[in-house]
């Protein structure tokens, strides 16, 4: 596998990955305004060595950070391709979506992940975000039937926050 991930900006024109991004978050218009307010940058996997023939790299991941106060942004989604999980892109996106808020200038990065969703508060917890909050019922309501990860119904939303001072 080649380890040659590349992480942009989203061009001016160009579709969304919206599969991925339902990944993430299953409300797509939830999703439709942060993506409209914030910035969405997109991670594409080599598949072939360079200077060999391929068709348009894999895009294998995404995520959005948008501004909610001054120098605060938060991570609103952030996705890997199902075929490409547990190999470490997540990690590595998560470091792309922090220097990418660092670039826009901002002294804190925030991230809200359910209650039930424990492979994301161990990986935001190795990137170094500490939790600093409880959105109790924040699932509980609006999301259509009820969501069930690891066993558990996912009800609540844990805010974690990290310091970039
Ligand atoms: N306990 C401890 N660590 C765990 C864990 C668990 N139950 N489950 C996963 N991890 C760790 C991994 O070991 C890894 O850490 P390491 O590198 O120190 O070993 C880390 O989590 C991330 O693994 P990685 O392979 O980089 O993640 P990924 O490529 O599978 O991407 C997601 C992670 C969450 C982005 C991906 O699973 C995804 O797209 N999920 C669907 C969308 C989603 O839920 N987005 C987040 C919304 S809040």
């Amino acid at each position: 596998m080649s380890d040659d991930l590349t992480v942009r900006r989203l061009k001016p024109g160009e579709p969304p990955p919206w599969e991925l991004l339902l990944l993430a978050d299953p409300s797509r218009p939830r999703v439709e305004v942060y993506l409209a307010a914030g910035l969405c940058c997109v991670a594409t996997l080599a598949e072939a060595p360079p200077g060999e023939m391929r068709a348009e790299d894999a895009m294998i991941g995404v995520f959005v950070l948008a501004a909610t106060g001054a120098h605060v942004y938060e991570l609103m989604n952030i996705a890997v391709a199902e075929s490409h999980q547990g190999r470490g892109w997540g990690k590595q996106l998560v470091h792309a979506a922090i220097a990418e808020a660092r670039r826009l200038g901002a002294e804190i990065l925030e991230v809200g992940t359910g209650n039930s969703s424990l492979q994301q508060l161990a990986l935001y917890q190795k990137c170094g975000f500490r939790i600093v909050g409880v959105e109790r019922d924040f699932f509980k309501e609006g999301y259509g039937a009820e969501i069930y990860e690891n066993g558990i119904r996912c009800l609540d939303m844990i805010r974690l926050s990290l310091s970039l001072t």
